[in-house]
């Protein structure tokens, strides 16, 4: 039986290392509340997302569930699932953890716990192109040149207008993106996102407009400038 229809599937069980804060990075407050907060929140006050799965450290669930979940009041979290070493791992465990509730053509956006200024018109978006095509990637063109490099030395440079800088939401429909994961899983063959896993039998996932302001949050830097974006963005909103 489908319980639910579209679902909220969110990566925050990395360790943030890059961020170099005692705390993992998505604790770190952005404008007053923790990042993956304000992540979580955008999928909870979408009246799109049926329910959210959270895919966090073992370690962490107790502190999360307290410190976010409970403190923001979210009633959409359906589960608290525990993490894997790597991103791939993580998103298998979530994607399994959903199996029993969904249909095969449920969609689920697959969203970074540390990307936390998606707008609702990208989840529209991205809901309504994976409904019928293998799936949705939010993205943007590059603004520079790329160069691919071997041991110091450039051995090419692609076209930039084939360029795009894939981010999240990514968006499937459930039957799809669980059978690319196991049979990944199954190869041994890993990636940084999801669309790879789909890419790579032949499917056809589809951009969608992301926005220069949909940053993850990796680095010290990310959050200041985080924080420009997010006050520029209010401000917008109040003007409407
Ligand atoms: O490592 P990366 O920057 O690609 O992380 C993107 C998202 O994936 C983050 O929200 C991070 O918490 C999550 N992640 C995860 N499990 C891991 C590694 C990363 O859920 N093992």
């Amino acid at each position: 039986m489908t319980v639910f229809k579209t679902i909220a599937l969110i990566p925050a069980a990395g360790m943030g290392k890059r961020m170099g804060a005692s705390i993992n990075k998505q604790y770190l407050q952005l404008a007053g509340m923790p990042i993956v907060a304000r992540t979580i929140a955008v999928f909870e006050h979408s009246p799109l997302i049926d329910a959210i799965y959270l895919v966090i450290p073992p370690e962490e669930i107790a502190y999360c569930q307290e410190h976010v979940v409970e403190a923001y009041g979210f009633r959409k979290i359906a589960a608290i699932v525990p993490g894997g070493v790597e991103r791939q791992n993580s998103v298998l465990n979530g994607l399994n953890a959903m199996q029993d509730q969904l249909s095969a053509d449920d969609v689920v956006l697959i969203h970074d716990g540390v990307r936390p200024l998606v707008n609702g018109n990208m989840l529209r978006e991205s809901i309504t192109t994976a409904s019928c095509h293998d799936g949705a990637v939010a993205a943007v063109p590059v603004k520079d040149t790329i160069k691919t490099v071997q041991d110091g030395i450039i051995n090419d440079t692609p076209r930039r207008e084939n360029l795009w800088q894939a981010q999240t939401p990514q968006s499937f429909r459930f039957g799809i993106i669980h059978a690319a994961h196991q049979s990944a899983e199954a190869d041994g063959f890993s990636a940084t996102d999801d669309a790879s896993l789909i890419e790579r039998s032949g499917g056809e996932v589809h951009i969608i407009r992301g926005d220069y302001r949909n940053i993850k949050i990796t680095t010290p830097e990310d959050l200041i400038l985080a924080e420009l974006f997010l006050a520029a963005m209010e401000r917008e909103q109040k003007q409407c």
